[in-house]
């Protein structure tokens, strides 16, 4: 089904969502397409003021909309942690957990805890949120974990002797290590989730090429945007399908069916091959709970 489309997403009345970077771009279009099929959504943002504006956004859109708003830091695993503790306090249950916020070839900066800014935001602060939300996640019935990824993965690899790029920031491997973390994330996940007999599935997915404010700081894509691009309703469909889709299963990655992936309506697309290396998943595992001090309660 290569022409999957929102009309596509389930029915999603009674079930609990949460997307990370929901105020724009990506984000954004999939907390909309999501509260319209019925789900409470929390958006989780970094800035309250542009969550808010976001909110009012779907709200003047979609009246009946249930969606939330909290702050959430992905820069600082004091932030997650606190967002984790609220969330878990208030809610039962959580039965989509989209992890879609991200940050694109910045200028060299760090996160509160000293990490690479990509790799700390991309990659350990959604682990760290995983980790802390699981409980709640593994609690549910038919829950997923959805990972935003990138094409960019297939440029990264694992830079585990400099993992932070301390011996000299470049701005695309960092994007890149960043966005194959994910996939390894999702790789060593959804295996011991398995080994453990649960029913949670780890999806993931990547949005082609979608003008977005990710391209703030990379000058050459953000001039092509009108060009190529595709528009973030469009970019949000892998998302939306690798959280609805019926039919897929963990491990599952989604991305746009045209040239080069770059654009098109969502169909399963295969994980980088870097990401197929099981040492290296589950060496970023250990490295990420040693990084973050957050251990997966994976219990059956
Ligand atoms: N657009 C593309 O072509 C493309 C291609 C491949 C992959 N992706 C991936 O798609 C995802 C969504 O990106 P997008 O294109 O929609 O970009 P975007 O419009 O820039 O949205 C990114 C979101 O992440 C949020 N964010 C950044 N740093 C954060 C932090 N420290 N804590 C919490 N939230 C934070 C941003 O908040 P602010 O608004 O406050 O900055 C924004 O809401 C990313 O994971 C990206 O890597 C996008």
């Amino acid at each position: 089904m290569s022409s999957w489309t929102d009309a596509d997403i389930p029915n999603q009345t009674g079930r609990v969502a949460i997307v990370t970077g929901a105020n724009t771009g990506i984000g954004f279009e999939t907390a909309k397409a999501l509260a319209a099929k019925g789900a409470k959504v929390t958006l989780a943002c970094r800035n309250l003021d542009k969550g808010r504006a976001a909110v009012e956004r779907i709200q003047a859109e979609l009246p009946d909309a249930v969606v939330a708003l909290e702050q959430l830091d992905l820069s600082d695993l004091g932030s997650v942690q606190s967002f984790a503790e609220a969330f878990r306090a208030s809610h039962d249950a959580l039965d989509l957990l989209i992890l879609n916020a991200g940050v694109m070839v910045p200028p060299e900066s760090k996160t509160a805890q000293g990490f690479e800014l990509q790799f700390g935001v991309n990659h350990l602060g959604h682990f760290a949120l995983t980790g802390a939300l699981l409980p709640l996640v593994q609690n549910t019935q038919d829950a997923r974990v959805v990972v935003v990824s990138s094409t960019a993965a297939s440029m990264g690899s694992m830079n585990f002797d400099d993992l932070q790029f301390e011996r000299g920031y470049k701005p695309w491997p960092a994007y890149g290590q960043s966005k194959l973390a994910n996939q390894l994330f999702v790789v060593e996940l959804q295996k011991r989730l398995a080994a453990i007999g649960s029913a949670v599935k780890v999806t993931a997915a990547h949005p082609g090429w979608t003008a977005t404010d990710l391209q703030r700081t990379s000058g050459v894509f953000g001039f092509l945007n009108p060009f190529f691009a595709m528009k973030p309703p469009q970019g949000a469909l892998p998302t939306l399908r690798a959280a609805t889709d019926p039919q897929a299963a963990g491990g599952d990655y989604f991305g746009p069916s045209g040239f080069m992936q770059m654009r098109g309506n969502p169909k399963r697309v295969e994980l980088v091959d870097a990401a197929k290396n099981e040492g290296h998943a589950s060496q970023l595992w250990q490295i990420s709970e040693e990084l973050t001090g957050v251990r997966f309660e994976l219990s059956a």
